[in-house]
């Protein structure tokens, strides 16, 4: 289900675009975060636990489209500068920015959540059985578990196709760069949950195309893999990938 509404809107106004072109870690994560929250309804009085937020761009969407109220939590991302992005965009006070390491027992009561929400990144954390197990008490019961990620068309397994296997030298590309078929057998190993919807995103190649955009190969050192900017790496990767085998995969699962 193609669902831009949001995001078409928000990138016609020249401050939101020079936000989003500043804080783009990935495929548009605005444009995502709208396509798996249009698979169930969000409403304002509910609390959104966001894992790997980066630089907010979810928790603007949740925010901005339905007043949720949103912990914007991440590993790395530095959670004062996104309270003062969050604060510029004057939506401060319905975010609580944090860091969280999402393997790590959650700093929360059980049940507190009405969704547990992440894009593009579940699958650095999330490729083990007890990743999504553990997730679910955190969740009220009728709640949803709601992600969108990187993955593949189909798994390589021990068959990397030629073009790719430079960037599978990386051990953790081949760890958490799976097929959507590999993540259907770990889902479907969770009790307590009812998949409602496991798929590929219809904004995979226009989320793509976004980040590409502003994606620059000699930017230098802001992030380094293997002594190389990860940008340039990036671009390399996704000109050998060429739409052969990359999709988004999200899973939209109901707490029971
Ligand atoms: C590719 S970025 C995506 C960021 C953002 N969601 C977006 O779409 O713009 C992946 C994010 O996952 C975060 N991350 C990785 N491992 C994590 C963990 N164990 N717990 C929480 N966040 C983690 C990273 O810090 C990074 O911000």
């Amino acid at each position: 289900m193609m669902n831009n509404t949001f995001i078409d809107k928000f990138m016609s106004d020249e401050k939101n675009l020079a936000f989003l072109n500043a804080t783009m870690w990935g495929p548009n994560g605005i444009r995502q975060a709208e396509e798996l929250a249009s698979h169930f309804t969000i409403t304002k009085d509910m609390k959104i636990l966001d894992l790997g937020c980066g630089m907010g761009l979810s928790a603007v969407y949740l925010v901005q489209a339905y007043g949720a109220e949103v912990f914007a939590t991440d590993l790395y991302a530095d959670p004062t500068e996104n309270h003062e992005n969050f604060q510029a965009l004057g939506i401060a006070d319905k975010i609580v920015s944090m860091i969280l390491d999402a393997t790590q027992p959650l700093p929360f009561a059980k049940s507190y959540f009405d969704v547990i929400f992440s894009v593009g990144a579940y699958n650095m954390f999330g490729d083990n059985e007890e990743m999504l197990t553990n997730l679910i008490p955190y969740v009220k019961k009728g709640g949803y578990i709601a992600v969108a990620f990187p993955g593949l068309k189909y798994d390589f397994g021990g068959n990397v196709p030629q073009e790719m296997q430079p960037f599978w030298e990386v051990p953790e590309v081949a760890r958490y760069v799976r097929g959507i078929e590999w993540w259907r057998n770990l889902f479907n190993k969770a009790d307590g949950i009812e998949i409602i919807n496991l798929s590929e995103q219809a904004c995979h190649d226009v989320a793509w195309d976004e980040y590409i955009a502003i994606l620059d190969p000699k930017k230098g050192e802001k992030f380094t893999l293997d002594a190389e900017c990860v940008d340039k790496w990036t671009l390399d990767m996704k000109t050998a990938e060429d739409g052969k085998y990359f999709n988004t995969i999200q899973l939209i699962a109901k707490v029971l």
